[in-house]
């Protein structure tokens, strides 16, 4: 039985209960985050520990630990967990208090996390690439916050897997913002565009990542606005999340994308990223 936290203690996972009060349980009140871990240690932590810091600040939540406090924590439960490849999960809500839409005076945050093995992602997706269909954007106006109220990405999520894709490219005013879970990339003549980091978009820490490559390769990237029309254009298309890595998207709406293979671009940055892990692991 998988060991998790919650609140100041670890426990099994089939004993950890919140109260039906949390606010997360009653108005989706919290953010989360969620991170990798290859051979027991954590790929870019403190990305993920800033990110979670921007979106409780975003949502006015107290963050109830640390840095250190946090990183100590996470360690202790992928140790408890066995190490190796896991995905961590955490998440902080505004706490428990009578139901009322106004803040609580006075409750103190809930803190969950677990630590679950890495789903691992499928040989055909990276050899033969991704479905993915394009639908419009229904979230709300401020998707750079990582918030748990995840109903719409959900909705969206699932209508591509009943069409049978792996992601939805999500469509605003004509122009693209992000995959249901994920970010999007496009490569036209050798170059990146991906979406401007914005309200509509989360600040992907996978997205950092692919931008720091990008950059050490010498690869020409922009970050600016990608219109509908660009990316049915497109020579190649990605997306990336810290589960699913970089995987390149080869049929869009039902149409292949440039030659309908990864393309070389995708190839060149996967084999950066997967050496970037190494390293960390090794630093
Ligand atoms: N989701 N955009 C959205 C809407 C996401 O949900 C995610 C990741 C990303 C990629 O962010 P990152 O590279 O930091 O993982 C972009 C996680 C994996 C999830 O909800 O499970």
């Amino acid at each position: 039985m998988a060991t998790v936290y919650l609140n100041g203690e670890y426990l099994p996972a089939e004993q950890a209960k919140v109260s039906v009060f949390d606010r997360g349980f009653l108005f989706g009140d919290g953010v989360y985050e969620v991170i990798p871990v290859y051979q027991g240690h954590c790929f870019e932590l403190e990305g993920h520990l800033a990110r979670l810091q921007r979106s409780l600040d975003g949502v006015r939540i107290n963050n109830p630990l640390t840095d250190v406090e946090w990183s100590e924590m996470i360690q202790t439960l992928i140790d408890r967990n066995g190490g190796g490849d896991q995905a961590v999960y955490l998440q902080v809500t505004r706490g428990v208090a009578p139901r009322d839409h106004l803040f609580p005076a006075n409750a103190t945050p809930s803190v969950f996390v677990m630590s679950n093995p890495m789903q691992p992602i499928p040989d055909a997706f990276k050899a033969q690439g991704i479905k993915c269909i394009t639908l419009p954007d229904i979230r709300w106006q401020r998707c750079d916050i990582k918030a748990i109220t995840l109903l719409a990405n959900s909705l969206l999520k699932q209508q591509a897997h009943e069409q049978g894709a792996q992601e939805a490219l999500l469509i605003k005013d004509g122009h693209l913002t992000e995959g249901a879970a994920s970010n999007a990339y496009i490569v036209k003549n050798g170059v990146i565009y991906t979406p401007e980091k914005n309200a509509e978009v989360l600040p992907g820490i996978t997205r950092d990542v692919v931008l720091r490559l990008a950059e050490q390769a010498g690869i020409e990237l922009h970050q600016q606005m990608i219109t509908e029309a660009e990316l049915h254009d497109a020579d190649e298309i990605w997306i990336s999340s810290s589960t699913r890595e970089m995987l390149p998207v080869t049929l869009l709406d039902d149409h292949p994308v440039g030659n309908g293979q990864p393309g070389p671009v995708w190839q060149r940055l996967i084999t950066l990223y997967q050496h970037l892990k190494q390293e960390q692991n090794l630093g």
